[in-house]
């Protein structure tokens, strides 16, 4: 099978393109000249071009996208929304177009911010209620997905964690970073999630599109705790000195877009159709610290 993986030099694509899996060939398209380190083979286009995409796609003929590429800015799509609008929803639509003429499979990513975060943890049939233009958006573009219904499958995720090196920093490495130098942290104690390692979303994407699968699915870590909970654990893992976290309100940090309080996603649904659970917080936590990467780059901790 033969996968292309869009936002090839991001978080979660770079997560995919690492997943070594007998039988899956993996083609990195992002839009920078220089593919990414663990890329054999890299298309570079703009996503936002809908003729350089199908063309792309003709050339190619991959079995599935995985669409990875998004403006993941929260507080930037609430403040430029025609950007956010256009890359978030237009691509979309794009590579929908594209998949259509070839036949392909598109695996979108989506996110918890659908939700309003009054009744977490959500199931994929919960009522959405976006309180962020980041979470309009991404639900417009669900709908673009699932309504094409061919081949179309949407994952909505939350709190990725994990370590790759030159990407942006994430719920656990910025944190983590701060804790080594022993500055001061502000951290919320109101907002809920199910953290969730990155390598293992990345692993259940690439194992979706083998069986075929489509539709919606929620993706998230098996341990549900406040971002607060989540770097005391992260300190006591790496036996850091907690004594510099403050608990604060989400009212208190002043981010342009409202972020959905209880949330969370039960993953139940994906856990039935791959036959195996989610990997918790701590057992992400430490199939990140035998990562070469992060042995290289946190050699103190690791
Ligand atoms: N990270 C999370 O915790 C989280 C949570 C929920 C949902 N998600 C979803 O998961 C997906 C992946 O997130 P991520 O954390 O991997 O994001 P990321 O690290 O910010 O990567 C996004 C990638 O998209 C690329 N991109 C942005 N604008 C583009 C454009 N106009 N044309 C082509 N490429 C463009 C970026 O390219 P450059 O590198 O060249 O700038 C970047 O590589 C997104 O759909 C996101 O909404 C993530």
């Amino acid at each position: 099978m033969k996968i292309l993986v869009t936002g090839a030099h991001g978080f979660l694509g770079r997560s995919v393109l690492r997943q070594d899996v007998a039988e899956v060939e993996l083609v990195a398209c992002g839009r920078r000249g220089e593919p990414p380190p663990e890329t054999l083979a890299y298309r570079r286009v703009n996503l936002l071009d809908a003729v350089a995409v199908t063309r792309l796609l003709a050339l190619e003929r991959p079995d599935w996208v995985i669409h990875t590429a998004a403006l993941t800015d929260v507080d930037l799509c609430e403040t430029e929304r025609d950007l956010a609008r256009r890359v978030n929803l237009e691509m979309v639509g794009n590579l929908a177009d594209g998949c259509d003429e070839i036949d392909a499979g598109l695996a979108h990513l989506s996110t918890d911010y659908v939700f309003d975060g009054r009744t977490g943890p959500y199931a994929e049939e919960d009522p959405t209620n976006p309180l962020s233009y980041y979470g309009q958006v991404k639900l417009e573009s669900e709908a673009r997905v699932l309504e094409w219904g061919k081949r179309g499958l949407v994952l909505r995720t939350l709190w990725l964690f994990g370590y790759v090196p030159e990407t942006r920093r994430n719920l656990v490495t910025w944190p983590l970073e701060a804790l080594v130098k022993g500055e001061e942290l502000a951290i919320v104690h109101d907002q809920w999630g199910n953290p969730a390692f990155v390598g293992d979303v990345a692993l259940s994407l690439v194992e979706l599109c083998l069986r075929g699968s489509t539709g919606l699915f929620h993706v998230g870590g098996a341990d549900f705790m406040t971002r607060h909970e989540l770097v005391l654990e992260l300190a006591r893992f790496f036996g850091l000195d907690a004594g510099r976290v403050r608990a604060v309100p989400t009212e208190h940090v002043g981010q342009k877009a409202k972020r959905p309080l209880r949330s969370g996603l039960r993953w139940e649904h994906l856990a039935a159709k791959l036959g195996r659970e989610p990997m918790g917080f701590t057992q992400g936590l430490a199939a990140m610290r035998k990562e070469q990467d992060f042995r290289r780059d946190f050699a103190d901790l690791a």
